[in-house]
């Protein structure tokens, strides 16, 4: 059984994915900063004696060595870190309007927060057994939509690439989850929530990946990977749907 460290566990994908990794007998480092929430995710579990509960905000670089070193020091190893904490902000708002101190907290938590994770967490990886950090990216970090949450996922999806081939050497694998749209708190006012997914169809993929070993990159739900390849093919063409999407939107 391995030990799991999950930032972002309180609600969403990471309460989610630390339930089904709890019901499958690993043990967990959860992480977030609503504690409340976090102590009522171990009540519904049978596994209080195999969770530790960190409350910490990763936008403070500090907080990500203290979690490292609480999870470390409780179970003598780590073997997967999961890098889930994410922010967005509403679509309604022009990103580049929002306040400097907002933007700043975005970068933080969905960019710095994994980068800083890597020299936490190694110490702790190179005791562990076939040790690997999972990053969740997103759709969003293949097929721009979103200006500033789009760069953050961009950018974690070249950290992963990078750290595949760097940390290998270390012995440490590198993936990354990148979901589409997924019914959590996160997603709560768009519109069209009904017809999302639940995080379980990434709960999935990352208890595959925990389990199973690492793998590149997964795409969740797998359909998406149609406007990414034509993302990648015809970029004019989709500059032109989204353009039209948008004007659309602010008429
Ligand atoms: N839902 C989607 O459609 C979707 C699509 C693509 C990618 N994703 C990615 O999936 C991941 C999980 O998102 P979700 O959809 O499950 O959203 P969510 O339900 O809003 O969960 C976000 C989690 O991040 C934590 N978090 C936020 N700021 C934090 C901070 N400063 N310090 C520590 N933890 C913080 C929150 O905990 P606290 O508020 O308690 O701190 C919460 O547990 C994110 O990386 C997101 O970008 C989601």
């Amino acid at each position: 059984m391995a030990v799991i460290v999950i930032t972002g566990a309180s609600s969403g994908i990471g309460e989610a994915t630390a339930k089904a990794l709890a019901a499958r007998g690993h043990s967990l480092a959860i992480s977030a900063r609503r504690t409340d929430r976090l102590k009522q995710l171990v009540q519904e579990t049978d596994a209080a004696d195999r969770i530790l509960i960190v409350p910490a905000d990763v936008a403070e670089p500090a907080a990500l060595k203290a979690l490292a070193d609480a999870a470390g020091e409780r179970f003598g190893r780590i073997d997967v870190w999961i890098n889930n904490a994410g922010v967005s902000y509403p679509d309604k708002v022009p990103w580049w309007e929002l306040e400097p101190e907002r933007v700043d907290n975005i970068v933080r938590v969905n960019f710095l927060a994994p980068i800083l994770s890597v020299g936490a967490a190694l110490p702790w990886l190179k005791k562990g057994k076939n040790p690997q950090i999972i990053n969740i990216g997103s759709v969003s970090g293949f097929v721009a939509v979103k200006g500033i949450y789009s760069a953050t996922k961009f950018g974690i999806r070249g950290l992963t690439e990078a750290m595949r081939r760097e940390l290998a050497s270390e012995g440490v694998s590198a993936s990354m989850v990148s979901p589409g749209y997924v019914r959590t708190e996160l997603t709560a006012n768009r519109d069209q929530v009904s017809n999302m997914p639940g995080p379980e169809i990434v709960v999935k993929e990352i208890v595959n990946l925990v389990e199973h070993g690492a793998r590149r990159n997964v795409v969740v739900p797998g359909y998406y990977r149609v406007p990414i390849w034509l993302n990648t093919v015809l970029p004019g063409f989709v500059d032109f749907a989204l353009g039209r999407r948008n004007a659309a939107k602010t008429r």
